[in-house]
Formats: C-alpha cells, structure tokens, sequence
C-alpha cells in the first residue's frame, strides 16, 4: 500500500490508523523514504528570529497585533549579520530569518541585509516572514535569498477564513503566493498545523495531498498548541463525530510521515513545536519518522522569550557552540550524518551552495 504514489482517502485512513502494526509499517516507509531520496544527512539551519512584530490577528497565534501585552522588538542588520556569523562559524548551511509580518522590514533595508549575508558572510537564506508584496519578494530573491516559508496552516477554506481575519490592503491569498513565489525563482516552503480546532481528518488529508500538488521544497508540520490569551485558546468548536483531528504528538508524526512520503525530497524539519510538547525526545523521535532538518536557535537569548507564538518553546541556557556540539552528537548517535550543505530540488547536495565543508 504504501509502494506507490499515496491516494487521498488513504492519507486519510493513515491519519485515522490506531494500530501499533500499521504505525510501525507508516514509519519505517516513511524513514525508508527519506533515506533513499534524501539520504542520512539531517540538515541544520540557523533560526533567527529578526521581529516579533505582526500586523496580524491570527486566532491561534501569540505574536498577533491585538497582543497588547508582548514588548516587541526588531533586530537591526548588524544582530542579524552577527548571527548569520555565527551560522557560518558553526556550519550551518543557511540561516532561517523569521518575523511577524511586520512591516517595519522595509524591503530594500533586508535586501541590503541578505545581500551582505550572502556576499560576506556566504550562507544561505530562507525567509519566512508572511504575506508580503510581490516586489518585496522579488527584491529579496534578487538579492539572494534562495528559499521562503509560508504556511498555508489548512487547506479548508472555512477554516482557514475563520482564524485567519482579513487585513485591509494587505495579500490573503496564501495558495496564490505559493504560487508566485514559485514564478519568482524562490524554492517554496509551507506546512500545516495539526489539530486546530475545527480541523477534520479530511481536511488534514487534503492539506498533505497539496503538499504534493504544490511541489514544496520544505514541509513543516507542527502540532497545534493553545496560546494564552488568544481566541483558539479559549475554547473553540471542535469537529463533531470523531472527525477531530487530536494536537497531539503521535498525529503529528503522522502527518510529518505522510508528507515525507508525498514529498521523497524535500526537507522536513523536526520542529521546534514537536520539542513543545516532548521537550526529551519529540525532535529526534521526528528525524525517524521522515524529518531532516534542525532549525537550531541563533536569536540573541534575551529577545528568545519575546518570541512567542505558542508557549513551552524550549529555552535552554546553551550557547550556540554547545547547542551544535550536542546535535552532533545526538545526530551520530542515531547513525545519521550532519548535512554540510543545503539540497538542491532534487534533494541531493547543491554544486552551487556556497556553505562550508570539512
Ligand atoms: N501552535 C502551533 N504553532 C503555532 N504557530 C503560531 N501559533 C501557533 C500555535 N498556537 C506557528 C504556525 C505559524 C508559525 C508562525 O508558528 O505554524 O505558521
């Protein structure tokens, strides 16, 4: 069953699946998937968090505007620069810079910022930074930065409108961004959450069959978990009749394992929110179940706490060097390799990457 391209209703019945013998069967092919297309290297890119401003009202997002409470702050290019040193220094193979959409990121200030990451310090740069005008995207493809993050978060329309309100003159148009990063040169990312209140299996299988329509590049798929002080943690309608989709972690590994399996080649972090909700074990446990990516933190430590979209985010008092010294070796230990360079669209190590070897 799991030999050939994957139909949707058996994406769905996956997603349904209790049987210890038909996860352990989800898994391995997952696993076995993502080692022949993707090979044993878990790859690990730097997430610098650069602004925790947002314009939005997200229902299920801490970081949303109406958060009165946050004190918000926005790195300036030297920070941001300094970590992208750091990147280098550890070798990571490309730095995630990630914000609210905040529209204090003017375009041409990051296209200077990227552009001196890319010449100088020479790694790459994803961005995810939400729904932005196509001629920032176009200046910040142009000035090199080579892949971008943008969460659809569900494929249910209803739902998606429901959590998601609408921002005057601003893009909220997701699917077709997707698109037009695509046109514009970028490799393209996106993901889901699982268990959103309202979500339905059906709806979780569509969102993973899209994974595959879409070409993603990069899939993240994390668990929903109730922020304070937002509307989705106070209660919201849950599907009725075992529809539900639960936020728990073994759904999610589930999800995650299905992606992998529509999507062979391409990079699947082991989230930070998996770490949310098993600090111990979630991210590695990911890695054998179809992740390859690690997105180490390289936020300056006394802005990580104002970072919060969902809480539990693990803050651990390690250095950056420490960090990368552990990951390494836990990495070794489950007899994988760290990748040294970011994959090209086939999933195989880039030629034309310019991030360190050794
Ligand atoms: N639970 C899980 N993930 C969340 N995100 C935001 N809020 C939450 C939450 N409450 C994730 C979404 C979003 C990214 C910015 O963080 O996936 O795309």
């Amino acid at each position: 069953m799991l030999d050939r391209a994957i139909t949707l209703p058996e994406i769905e019945f996956w997603l349904r699946t209790t049987s210890d013998a038909m996860l352990w069967e989800l898994f391995e092919a997952a696993d076995a998937t993502r080692r022949a297309a993707a090979g044993h290297a878990v790859y690990l890119h730097g997430l610098v968090e650069i602004s925790n401003y947002c314009v939005r009202q997200c229902h299920y997002c801490g970081l949303r505007a109406p958060n009165l409470n946050l004190p918000r702050y926005r790195m300036d290019g030297e920070q941001i620069l300094a970590a992208a040193r750091t990147a280098r220094r550890l070798r990571y193979a490309s730095v995630v810079l990630q914000a609210g959409e905040d529209y204090g990121i003017e375009r041409d200030w990051l296209a200077h910022v990227v552009r001196l990451i890319r010449q100088r310090v020479r790694v790459g740069v994803t961005l995810s930074l939400g729904e932005r005008p196509e001629r920032d995207l176009v200046a910040w493809r142009r000035a090199g930065a080579d892949t971008y993050v943008l969460k659809f978060e569900t494929s249910d329309r209803e739902l998606y409108d429901r959590i998601h309100p609408k921002l005057a003159g601003a893009n909220t148009e997701r699917m077709a961004m997707l698109s037009l990063l695509r046109e514009i040169g970028f490799r393209v990312g996106s993901g889901v959450m699982v268990g959103i209140p309202g979500q339905t299996f059906a709806s979780l299988a569509r969102d993973i069959a899209l994974f595959r329509d879409l070409q993603l590049d990069f899939i993240g798929v994390s668990p929903f978990i109730p922020a304070p002080g937002t509307p989705l943690a106070a209660g919201a309608d849950e599907a009725p009749n075992g529809a539900q989709v639960p936020a728990d972690e073994l759904t999610t590994h589930k999800a995650l394992a299905l992606a992998r399996l529509v999507r062979p080649e391409a990079l699947i972090p082991a989230s930070t929110a998996l770490a949310a909700v098993n600090p111990r074990r979630g991210r590695f446990l990911a890695l054998t179940r179809g992740a390859n990516l690690m997105l180490p933190n390289l936020t300056p430590p006394d802005l990580r706490p104002l970072y919060a979209p969902y809480p539990g985010r693990p803050c651990t008092p390690e250095t950056p060097n420490e960090c990368r010294l552990r990951l390494s070796k836990q990495i070794r230990q489950m007899g994988r390799v760290v990748g040294r360079r970011a994959p090209d669209r086939r999933g195989h190590q880039s030629a034309a990457s310019t991030a360190p070897t050794d």
